[in-house]
Parts: structure tokens; sequence; C-alpha cells
């Protein structure tokens, strides 16, 4: 296979390559230029929320995936549902540019990517009820005791979830942290009719995201589940709801950690080291912009 160039994310591969990450392929064929697409939301809208059919340019369920990583999964979603638009968000860039140049690649015109904290998305970029799903997969655990406060899955956060589905809607939520699930399935049902999937998902059996991947060829636990938005509560039952549930304070079990430094060997040295900061230091201002 020969390359065809080489840019900020590594080389273009030629037209009908089949890229591969951890030996599984990346859904999709990388297409000839002529019909490359757009994948990139590069701002959010000062007016507030996402404008899902201008952006898309269609009236279509939407699936939004928040801490998308390199996009596996919402190309893996968006391929085999044309039907839906899906858009992915991270607050690291260098993996959302990865995950723009794959989409545009394969020619995908249901697909976008943004760089953002998704605390942000989902309380303010989010009319209620606009979206079909969300989709999160393997939020980072946080290890150290005093960092938390920044797990991304608070009662809050499945308020604010529920209030962006529609009635019906999906929550598809997945961890490799023992410790996390079980707060998972403690919190997720007030809002959610929420059931564990048993065993790899039938339509990505070595794993629908990189983290996915990496642990099962670790022969570490995952753990998956899939919600329906409740339809019996009312948003002031909701919001008690909220305000009853313990905050995510368990413990995360730092021996876990070596799978979080197996999926930074795939990063570029400086990704790794501004992961590595951001891990460490201060909750950081979400980038919204993409530096490419
Ligand atoms: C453990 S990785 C999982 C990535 C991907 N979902 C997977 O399963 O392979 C967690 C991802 O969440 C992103 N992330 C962490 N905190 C975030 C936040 N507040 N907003 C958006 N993305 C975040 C990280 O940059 C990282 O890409």
């Amino acid at each position: 296979m020969t390359e065809t160039s080489r840019g900020k994310t590594g080389p273009t591969l030629p037209p009908g390559s089949i890229e591969h990450e951890l030996g599984v392929p990346i859904p999709g064929v990388i297409l000839p230029p002529e019909p490359w697409t757009v994948s990139a939301l590069r701002a959010w809208s000062a007016a507030g929320p996402v404008d899902f059919p201008a952006l898309f340019g269609r009236h279509a369920p939407v699936v939004l995936d928040l801490g998308c990583g390199n996009g596996r999964s919402v190309l893996g979603g968006a391929i085999a549902r044309p039907e839906c638009d899906f858009l992915g968000v991270d607050n690291l860039p260098v993996v959302i540019r990865y995950a723009r140049k794959r989409a545009r690649q394969r020619g995908l015109a249901n697909v976008r990517f943004a760089v953002g904290d998704a605390r942000d998305v989902i309380a303010r970029r989010i009319a209620p009820g606009a979206l079909a799903e969300l989709h999160v997969y393997h939020p980072q655990p946080y290890y150290q005791p005093g960092h938390a406060s920044r797990r991304l899955l608070t009662p809050l956060f499945l308020l604010q979830a529920h209030r962006a589905l529609a009635p019906g809607g999906r929550l598809v939520l997945q961890t490799d942290n023992p410790a996390y699930w079980k707060y998972m399935l403690e919190v997720v049902p007030a809002f959610f009719d929420f059931h564990e999937q048993a065993g790899p998902w039938p339509d990505a059996p070595e794993g629908r995201t990189r983290r996915e991947i990496l642990a099962r060829q670790k022969h570490l636990p995952v753990f998956r589940g899939v919600g329906t938005a409740r339809t019996d509560i009312d948003p002031d039952q909701a919001r008690q709801a909220a305000e009853a549930l313990p905050p995510p304070a368990f413990n995360a079990d730092r021996r876990l950690m070596a799978l979080d430094r197996l999926e930074r060997t795939g990063l570029h040295p400086r990704a790794r080291r501004r992961r590595r900061r951001r891990e460490k230091g201060p909750s950081q201002t979400p980038d919204q912009g993409d530096p490419e």
C-alpha cells in the first residue's frame, strides 16, 4: 500500500484503502477526493443550541457521542445508519482532527465532529428533545481522589441528558471501570429504563471504540448498557431525583490506570503531554476551535 501524502494527521492512504487500528478495521473505505465531505462543526453558535436541520441540511434523528475520542463509533454508526445524523464531540483537538479526516475521506455527509466540553454541550448546546440517542463510551474514571468532581456522569449530567433526548430517546453507556459501572447502575435508573447489554455489540464484536478494543484485547471486562428516557417522570420530579442522588465519589481503583497509559500510546507526543497535563492540573477551559 503506498502513501499518497502526509499531513498533521499522518499519511493519507490511497483510495480503496481500509485503515486498521489495533489490528481492527476502522469502518468504511477511503474514497477518491471527489466525494469527500466537510465533517467539521468548527464553531458553536453564540445563539445557543445547535440547529441540527441547518447543520445537516435535513430533518433526521440525531445521535450525539460525547468524549468520542478518534470517532470510531461515530464512523461505524454513520455508515451503518445513513438515515441518522451523528455529532461527535471531544475536548482534545487532536483526536477530533483524526476523526474529521476519516469522516471526510469516507464521504460521510451525516457526520460532524466538534471540539468541545461534554458538560457544556449537554447543558447549553442541545435543545430539549433534540436528540434521538446519546452515547458515552468509556468516560474517564479519574483515579486521583481529588479529581472525582471531573467525572462526566453525575446526576446533573443525567438530568440534562434526559432533557436533551426526545421522549423514548436512547442513552448508551459503556465503561471498563467496575466502580464507575456500579455508580451508573445506582443513578441512571432514576431517569432511564436502563438495561445491561450482555456481551459485545453485535454490530462491532471486536469493539465499537478504540478503548473498548484495547480493554477486550487486555481481557478486561467491558460494561455496556442501554437506557430509554423515562416518560413517567415530569421535569420537576427529574430535578428532585437529581438533587437526591449521590455524586460520583467512588474509588476508581488506581491499579486500572495502566489502560489509560496504553490508550495514550496511539496519540501524538504533544497530545499525550496535553492530556497528561489536563489530568494532573486544574480543569481546562474547553477549546472550542480547531487549530488545524
Ligand atoms: C477514555 S477516552 C474514551 C474515548 C472513546 N469514547 C473510546 O471509547 O475510545 C475518554 C475521552 O473523553 C475525552 N474527554 C474527557 N473529558 C471530556 C470532556 N469534559 N468533554 C469532552 N471530552 C472529554 C477525552 O479527551 C478522551 O478522548
